[in-house]
């Protein structure tokens, strides 16, 4: 975390989990726990049919609702899809654009993130761009090479005006839903080799501004040394966000002033 130049922000990455009527047990016990992290933002990101009972019990707290998807589409006739604007008529703030399992298990790729991340920015949604090499890709010595890839990609055509809206983050696949997290230094590695990979793009000042989380098997044990890291600013949390009481000490471990 650098407090000095961007925020810490701290995602619960629900995935397709719970139902929509535990959002608002989930919610009053979390506010309970911790009535208003002050030094971090904190978002839920859950399934679409959650997003009005997310809203509803994030009132009159700190917390964001955010999506796990969007369409690349503004309107039509496109059955099944949902646009940014629905979305953020809903008063969605965040949305996860290109999470490895969306890449893995339903054939997105880079020129479609993109097209995402420009569809949410359009309609006021801020845009969480999910990066990561697979284990082979680490093996291989590839994993910057893909990161950079994958970040050139997915931003293409944001301006640099608006790079203050967009967080990345950094989910090494290998460490996706296994148990076994990258360790603080390697996510600090690659969360600085993202920075830099900004920086070329739109100069130290906006690349300093940016938030960069890491994901993959965050915990309630692990979090505190992983944002302890300079260029670590922060979590997209999976399964250990399922439990208000485990994501709360995870908050707590970047709540710090
Ligand atoms: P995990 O998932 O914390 O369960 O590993 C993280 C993610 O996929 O965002």
């Amino acid at each position: 975390m650098n407090r000095k130049y961007r925020k810490t922000v701290i995602a619960a990455n629900w995935k397709m989990n719970t139902l929509p009527s535990q959002v608002k047990p989930y919610v009053d016990n979390l506010k309970q726990i911790l009535p208003r992290p002050k030094w971090c933002e904190v978002i839920l990101c859950v399934p679409y049919t959650h997003i009005t009972a997310t809203v509803k019990a994030c009132r009159e707290s700190r917390f964001s609702v955010a999506a796990q998807n969007v369409s690349e589409f503004k309107k039509g006739a496109y059955t099944g899809e949902v646009s940014a604007a629905m979305l953020r008529d809903l008063g969605v703030r965040y949305c996860i654009i290109g999470h490895s399992e969306r890449r893995q298990y339903h054939g997105e790729d880079d020129m479609l993130i993109n097209k995402k991340v420009l569809a949410a920015m359009e309609a006021g949604i801020n845009p969480i761009i999910c990066v990561g090499e697979t284990l082979e890709q680490r093996e291989k010595d590839l994993t910057m090479e893909q990161v950079a890839l994958q970040v050139k990609t997915a931003l293409a055509g944001v301006p640099a005006e608006k790079m203050r809206r967009v967080v990345i983050a950094y989910e090494p696949l290998w460490a996706i839903g296994t148990g076994v997290n990258a360790t603080p230094e390697q996510a600090n590695e690659v969360c600085n080799t993202i920075r830099a990979i900004i920086r070329g793009l739109y100069g130290a000042r906006i690349a300093r501004a940016v938030p960069i989380q890491y994901g993959g098997s965050v915990n309630e044990k692990n979090a505190e040394s992983l944002f302890a890291q300079p260029d670590v600013d922060g979590g997209l949390v999976g399964g250990a966000s399922l439990d208000p009481e485990k994501f709360a000490v995870i908050i707590n471990a970047a709540n710090q002033e």
